[in-house]
C-alpha cells in the first residue's frame, strides 16, 4: 500500500504568469495549509482543518507550522563543472572562458573528479532549495555520466547534456562532430527518461561549434522529439561581434541557431541580454525559452536583460544562476539581483513575478509544467520549506510584512541558502538544514 504523507505549514505557489493573469488570480496562498502526498505525487492541498478529517490514521505528518512551503526552485541554466572557479576575478566572457573556465573543465576527463564534483554540486542545489535544473556538463561524456548517476540516486528531476565544442577552444576540451554525435546518442539511450532524468543537446555556443557539429545537433534534436536543446545566446558584445564575423550572412545571432534547426519549442537560450525586438518575436513564434541569469550578467559585466521586452512578445522566461559565472546557487539571491537589473531597466519586478520565474516559469521554459513548478494536485511533490527566522534581520523585518507579497519580496531580498530549512524531492526529504 502507498503510504500517505501530510505536510503542514503556510503554502504558496504560482498558478500563472502575473504578466498574463492579474493578481490575485495568478497565485494560491493557504495560511494554515496541508499538502498531502502519495507515492511522490500531490493528491490534495488545502486548509489543514478541512483536509485533516479524512487523513488516514496511518499517515505520516511533517509539521512545518510557522514556515512557508513553496514549490522547489527551478534553475534553468547552470554549469556543474564550474564549481572550483566560481568567483574568478576581473574578466568579461571571452577572456573569462579562456583564462579560468576551459582549464577547469579540462579536469573532468577524470571520472573520479567528475563524481566528487557531481555529489557536491547536487547537494548544493538541494541546500539552496533547487529541485530541478538544466545543467551543462563538460565536453567529456564521463562528466555527464557522473552527474546523471548522482541525480538518479537523489531521484531529482534533472536535465543535462554534454557540451558540444569542436572549434576555437583548447584541445583538452575539444570534441569532433563525429565523436559528439556518438557520445550524445549513447547518453540519450542510457539516461533520457530514466527515473526523472532528461537529456539536452548542448552546443556550448555558436563560436565553439563548427557548421558540421551544429548540423549534427539539429539532426539529433529532430530525431528525439522530447529531448531539449540548451545553449548560450547574445550574452556579451564581443561575443556577438565574433558571431557576426563568423556568419556574415546571418540575419543575427539567433538566425545562426535557426539555420541549423536549433530554434524550436524545446530550445532554451541562456542570457539573451542583447536581443533585438525582432529576435524576441521570432523566439516567441517558435516557442523557444530564455534563461534570465542576472547574477552572471552583472558579474561578467555582460549587460542588463530586458524582461519587459520578453513579456511584450510573450517569450517564456525562467531564472538561471549560471554558476560559475553566476555568483550564487540561491534562486532567492538570483531574484534579488533580477529585481535590481529590472530597476536599472526602468521597471519594477514584483515578488509574484520573481517567484513565478523561479518556479512555474522555469518549469514552462523546460516544458515540464505538467510535472513540477507548482503544488497543484497531480504534480510531483518537489517542494521546499522556507524558514522565516533564518537570520535575525529576516525575522525582524518579516514582523512588519503585512501581505503575502511583501513577505515574498522580503524573502527574495534578504533570504539565501540559510532560509531553506528542508528540501523535499518527490515527497522525500533530501536536505534538512543543520
Ligand atoms: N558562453 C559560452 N560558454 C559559456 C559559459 O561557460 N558561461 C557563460 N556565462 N557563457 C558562456
Ligand atoms: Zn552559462
Amino acid at each position: 500500500m502507498v503510504s500517505v504523507k501530510a505536510y503542514l505549514g503556510s503554502i504558496f505557489y504560482m498558478t500563472d504568469d502575473p504578466a498574463v493573469v492579474a493578481v490575485p488570480d495568478c497565485y494560491r496562498y493557504v495560511a494554515d495549509g496541508m499538502l498531502i502526498v502519495e507515492g511522490g505525487i500531490i493528491t490534495a492541498i488545502g486548509a489543514q482543518r478541512e483536509l485533516e478529517e479524512n487523513l488516514p490514521k496511518s499517515a505520516e505528518v511533517f509539521d512545518h507550522t510557522g514556515s512557508m512551503i513553496t514549490p522547489g526552485f527551478i534553475d534553468t541554466h547552470i554549469h556543474f563543472p564550474q564549481l572550483d572557479m566560481i568567483a574568478s576575478f576581473g574578466e568579461q566572457l571571452l577572456d573569462w572562458l579562456d583564462r579560468y573556465t576551459f582549464p577547469e573543465e579540462a579536469k573532468f576527463s577524470d571520472p573520479a573528479h567528475a563524481k566528487e564534483c557531481a555529489e557536491f554540486f547536487l547537494n548544493e542545489l538541494l541546500r539552496n532549495g533547487t529541485t530541478t535544473a538544466l545543467i551543462y556538463g563538460t565536453v567529456h561524456k564521463q562528466s555527464v555520466e557522473a552527474l546523471f548517476e548522482e541525480a538518479f540516486a537523489r531521484n531529482m528531476r534533472i536535465v543535462a547534456g554534454k557540451a558540444l565544442m569542436d572549434r576555437n577552444v583548447p584541445e583538452a576540451v575539444r570534441d569532433t562532430a563525429e565523436t559528439s554525435d556518438r557520445d550524445n546518442r549513447e547518453l540519450i539511450a542510457r539516461w533520457h527518461g530514466k527515473g526523472r532524468l532528461g537529456y539536452a543537446i548542448t552546443p556550448r555556443f555558436a563560436p565553439a561549434c563548427s557548421d558540421e557539429q551544429l548540423t549534427m545537433a539539429g539532426k539529433l534534436l529532430g530525431e528525439h522529439p522530447d529531448v531539449l536543446m540548451h545553449t548560450h545566446l547574445s550574452e556579451n558584445v564581443s561575443e556577438i561581434d565574433w558571431v557576426k564575423d563568423l556568419y556574415p550572412t546571418a540575419k543575427d545571432y539567433l538566425d545562426v541557431y535557426d539555420r541549423f534547426g536549433l530554434l524550436t519549442d524545446r530550445s532554451v537560450f541562456a542570457h539573451c541580454v542583447h536581443l533585438e525586438g525582432e529576435e524576441f518575436q521570432r523566439m516567441a513564434e517558435r516557442g523557444a525559452a530564455i534563461s534570465y541569469c542576472p547574477t552572471s550578467n552583472l558579474f561578467l559585466g555582460s549587460g542588463l536583460f530586458n524582461l519587459k521586452e520578453a513579456e511584450k512578445y510573450g517569450v517564456d522566461v525562467g531564472l538561471g544562476t549560471d554558476v560559475g559565472a553566476g555568483t550564487s546557487f540561491s534562486l532567492l539571491q538570483t531574484m534579488n539581483e533580477a529585481y535590481k537589473v529590472c530597476h536599472l531597466r526602468g521597471h519594477k519586478l514584483d515578488a509574484f513575478k520573481s517567484f513565478y520565474l523561479a518556479t512555474l516559469g522555469g518549469a514552462k521554459a523546460l516544458n515540464m509544467a505538467d510535472k513540477v513548478g507548482s503544488l497543484e494536485v497531480g504534480r510531483e511533490a518537489d517542494f521546499l520549506v522556507l524558514d522565516m527566522h533564518s537570520t535575525p534581520l529576516l525575522s525582524r523585518r518579516l514582523k512588519h510584512a503585512s501581505t503575502v507579497e511583501e513577505t515574498l519580496f522580503v524573502l527574495s531580498m534578504l533570504g539565501d541558502d540559510r532560509a531553506i530549512s528542508h528540501t523535499y524531492v518527490a515527497g522525500v526529504c533530501q536536505h534538512r538544514k543543520g
